[in-house]
């Protein structure tokens, strides 16, 4: 089965085909550049440049999949959660062409669509385990006990872990965004330079909070003089880095052992994190196994898109094109 895949529910333009939920055959993503200057994303600019890039993509990515509009079984779009108008361009996008073209429609939420990145790059995960989202406005530890069906153990109480390396960021001078940036800074620097707080690390629950390490970076960072900023800037973003990092690992493999559950994924923008990756790979013991996309799968893209819409069909059938986009919309 082949699926169209089409994602613009932030700043990221992409579509993509896959093939029955695994071979992606092409997967465009068209990064804006215009928010830049802004320091964060302005959804009026976004809503615009998704109306100008979505045809230009959407046919490049025939074009590289090497397929004709007709080759495709079903057509995959995100409804949510994101930014109105972006999702509502690449939504209306796609019911056009389901319609235009006789051609089935599936919504898609987002972060499945995330979680599902996964599922395109590994075989053998198992149908239950744990799941770490961990992106620009979510952080989510869900139990995965089939696709579709999820209990949410944690999310954050403030700030998500993408928003937290973001802010930090641009305390630190590095741009927007800049959780990518800060991680390659981080590793020049020695994370041992100051313990930041790890929020709600012994806590019983499974909740997260970034606002109070936010703070307190800032603050160390006030206490400073240029010269020792500018000294010590590499050593601030590991320390901030391993305590951000340290409560993500601990609470999901806390939860891993508490529930019986062996496999875990990880998804979202920070599950790009070096650190991430590193610490989860050296603390997880015995038959736990651990599974993240490549990069390029981690940040917003349509592959994802493609496949979470193919296990969506496969398990409810099609969407109804009356489907309207939903910004704040629930996985659980
Ligand atoms: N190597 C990295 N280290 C840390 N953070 C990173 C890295 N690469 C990307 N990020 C962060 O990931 C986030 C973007 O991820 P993603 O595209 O999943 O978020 P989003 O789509 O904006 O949010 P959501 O998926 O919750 O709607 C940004 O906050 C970015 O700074
Ligand atoms: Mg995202």
């Amino acid at each position: 089965m082949l699926v169209l895949g089409i994602e613009s529910s932030c700043d990221e333009t992409s579509v993509a085909v896959v093939k029955d939920g695994k071979e992606v055959l092409a997967n465009i993503i068209l990064s804006q550049d215009e928010h830049t200057k802004f320091g964060g994303v302005v959804p009026e600019v976004a809503s615009r440049s998704h109306l100008k890039t979505i045809v230009p993509i959407y046919e490049e990515a025939l074009e590289k999949a090497s397929v004709k509009l007709s080759d495709i079984d079903l057509i995959a779009a995100t409804m949510g959660p994101g930014l109105v108008g972006p999702l509502l361009v690449g939504l209306t996008f796609a019911k056009g062409l389901a319609y235009a073209s006789s051609i089935p429609f599936v919504c898609v939420n987002h972060m499945e669509g995330h979680l599902s990145a996964n599922y395109l790059a590994h075989s053998g995960i198992d149908e239950r385990h744990l799941s770490l989202i961990i992106s620009g406005g979510h952080t989510m530890l869900l139990e995965v006990k089939s696709f579709g069906e999820y209990e949410l153990l944690g999310n954050t109480k403030d700030d998500a872990a993408g928003e937290a390396y973001d802010k930090v960021a641009k305390i630190m001078g590095l741009g927007y965004p800049g959780g990518a940036v800060l991680d390659k800074l981080a590793k020049d620097g020695d994370s041992s330079y100051m313990k930041f707080p790890r929020a709600m690390m012994h806590d019983k629950s499974y909740m997260f909070s970034y606002s109070g390490l936010e703070t307190a970076v800032s603050l160390h960072i006030k206490s400073l003089s240029d010269d020792e900023f500018a000294k010590n800037k590499a050593n601030i973003a590991a320390s901030f880095q391993e305590a951000a990092v340290e409560v993500l690992v601990a609470k999901t493999l806390r939860a891993a052992k508490e529930k019986h559950i062996n496999h875990i994924t990880l998804a979202g923008g920070v599950a790009a994190n070096s650190r991430v990756r590193s610490m989860f790979t050296e603390r997880i013991r015995g038959n736990q196994k651990l599974f993240y996309p490549p990069i390029s799968l981690c940040t917003d893209n349509a592959a994802m898109i493609a496949a979470a819409g193919y296990y969506r069909f496969k398990k409810e059938g099609a969407s109804e094109l009356i489907t309207n986009a939903i910004p704040y919309l629930k996985m659980v």
